[in-house]
């Protein structure tokens, strides 16, 4: 990985833990917002910057065999096509669109693409009509704390050592007001009936192995980038490790929107309930809204 690539490699031992950590925090949510698109049996997905297995998996159990799902990433090495998925190593901001798709999904990927317009041009080029894109997105800079109560000396060096993090992501062209673009830009690229809504933890076990692993996997750049000395990193970890610290995330703006060109009778999710969380419940959201 060079200085002006993705941060946080994948190849690292701890981007494992960040995924596990990732999927307990936001999947979820992911498949809450994935399934009101109306997502069947027999639609061909791609799964951009995947990361870890979950999600690819889950899709690909939705469309079952009839269906395709393509997980890409520029490092697939926590990928398995045991999952289901044909996995694809695959530059989003340099590489054609592996097919054409009635959902597109991304999540905390484009944040970290600095050409994140040519992406975004290519996944709407590989929208088919009616199409559905999800992109999901962190916007540090609308929540940019570890600890929202510094209620402590813990408290306080973690939001240090979080804002030596945030240098970090921005010296490699991460947008840290990303997320907050995203309805503009769906909108902007053509698509209707644009929504977006957000979510983020404030604290749970998922919220401390999350933050465990992203520690060490920037570590050595925290040293080198003279943003926190050993002793601080150190004491930082048995903090998380061992206090009962309030660690939140940054807030991860999801937008969604569909390409037209079929009268879907899934575009009411604009107007489903936050409550709506499973095809029975969404099915009969659309009823009741009819
Ligand atoms: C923060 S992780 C998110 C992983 C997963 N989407 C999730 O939410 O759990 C970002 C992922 O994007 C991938 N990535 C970064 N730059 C990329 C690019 N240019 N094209 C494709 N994937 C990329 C990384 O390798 C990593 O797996």
């Amino acid at each position: 990985m060079t200085d002006d690539g993705y941060l946080l490699n994948n190849a690292q031992a701890e981007a494992g833990a960040r995924f596990q950590a990732l999927a307990e925090l936001f999947d979820p949510w992911t498949q809450r917002h994935v399934l009101a698109t109306g997502l069947q049996a027999g639609w061909h997905c791609w799964e951009i910057g995947a990361g870890g297995p979950g999600i690819p998996a889950w899709l690909a159990e939705r469309v079952g065999s009839r269906g395709r799902v393509v997980a890409t990433d520029i490092d697939t090495g926590w990928l398995s096509d045991a999952d289901g998925c044909e996995v694809l190593r695959h530059d989003v901001a340099a590489d054609e669109p592996p097919g054409t798709f009635d959902l597109i999904h991304a999540r905390l990927v484009l944040t970290h693409v600095p050409e994140r317009d040519a992406a975004l041009s290519g996944m709407i080029r590989a929208l088919r009509p009616g199409g559905w894109l999800v992109l999901e997105d962190a916007d540090p800079a609308l929540q940019p704390l570890l600890c929202p109560e510094e209620s402590g000396p813990a408290e306080v060096l973690g939001n240090r050592l979080r804002r030596g993090f945030r240098s970090l992501l921005a010296a490699r062209g991460a947008d840290l007001g990303f997320g907050r673009t995203l309805p503009r830009r769906l909108r902007d690229a053509g698509l209707l009936d644009v929504v977006a809504d957000a979510y983020f933890p404030m604290t749970g076990p998922a919220c401390a192995v999350l933050e465990r692993a992203t520690v060490l996997q920037v570590r050595d750049r925290l040293l080198a980038a003279n943003l926190a000395t050993e002793d601080e990193i150190e004491q930082h970890l048995e903090n998380v490790a061992t206090r009962p610290m309030d660690l939140a995330t940054a807030p991860l703006i999801t937008a969604w929107g569909r390409r037209a060109g079929v009268d879907a009778s899934a575009s009411s999710i604009s107007a489903i309930p936050r409550e709506a969380s499973s095809a029975a419940d969404i099915a009969a959201a659309r009823k009741r809204l009819s």
